[in-house]
């Protein structure tokens, strides 16, 4: 991957939910591209393994931070850690997520504010920081999903989550403007990581998913390392879909 050259060079990223899945895939991809790269996971144990994947990968340094992105303490504190191991933070993959499968009428507020603390909040506390300590030139790629446009039944606060992660990305873009921080959105389809095959809702059949509509870690990784680089320097408030099609389809 190297061949694409260092795009990442000097850079300091950082890509929470970083243990696995689409996470590790991007922790890989800016590694191979030179970034320093700090690897949040929720266990230290999958943090340090997924620092250990982007040393192997290529990067100059890395490191693994173990913090539930829920929680704004334990955010501030992983930045801090970057800060002073390396001195900047210039990419932040706003990555962590998870889902509940419920219907509507069963969902606890704990539950909506479970899900929403993740994958919204999460996003949110990451935001601010790069606001408070990136340069000009930072950039932030926040892993949505296709559910911020259609959804399926059952994942409410999932698919409320992603939406405001749209929402949040075009504040972002448009108040990062002056400070010259860009902020764009990924929606991933179907991708398979563990995530994907234990949904109830595809282990049961009721939602299909064409085995053509899969796509891998790496797809959404690429996009999210082009975003991040100087090259989408004029990208910013966008929204790509990373999904093969499928939103596109009736
Ligand atoms: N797999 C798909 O089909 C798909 C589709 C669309 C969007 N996404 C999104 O992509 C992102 C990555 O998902 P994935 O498919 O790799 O699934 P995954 O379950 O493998 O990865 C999610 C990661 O987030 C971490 N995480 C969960 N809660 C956390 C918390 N509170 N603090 C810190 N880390 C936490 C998990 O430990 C895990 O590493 C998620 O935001 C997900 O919503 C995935």
């Amino acid at each position: 991957m190297s061949s694409s050259g260092a795009r990442f060079a000097d850079r300091v990223a950082l890509v929470t939910g970083g243990s696995g899945g689409i996470g590790l895939a991007v922790v890989r991809r800016l590694a191979s591209e030179g970034a320093r790269v700090v690897a949040v996971g929720l266990h230290q144990e999958g943090a340090d393994a997924a620092a250990e994947a982007a040393r192997a990968a290529g990067a100059p340094d890395a490191w693994g931070a173990a913090c539930d992105v829920a929680d704004e303490a334990a955010s501030e504190a992983a930045v801090a850690g970057t800060l002073s191991r390396f001195g900047r933070l210039d990419v932040v993959v706003n990555n962590a997520g998870m889902m509940l499968f419920k219907p509507l009428a069963e969902y606890t507020g704990a539950e909506w504010a479970r899900v929403l603390g993740v994958d919204l909040m999460g996003a949110v506390h990451f935001t601010r920081l790069l606001f408070l300590h990136g340069r000009p030139g930072a950039a932030i790629v926040n892993v949505s999903s296709v559910h911020a446009a259609m959804t399926t039944p059952l994942v409410a606060p999932y698919a409320a989550a992603k939406a405001a992660m749209l929402s949040l990305t075009r504040s972002a873009a448009i108040e990062g403007r002056e400070r010259g921080i860009r902020a764009n959105a990924l929606l991933p389809g179907a991708v398979d990581t563990p995530m994907l095959w234990e949904n109830p809702n595809i282990k049961s059949g009721a939602e299909k998913i064409d085995p053509a509509d899969v796509g891998k870690p790496e797809d959404v990784a690429a996009a999210a390392a082009f975003l991040a680089s100087d090259e989408a320097r004029f990208v910013t408030g966008a929204a790509l879909a990373v999904d093969g099609g499928r939103l596109a389809r009736l």
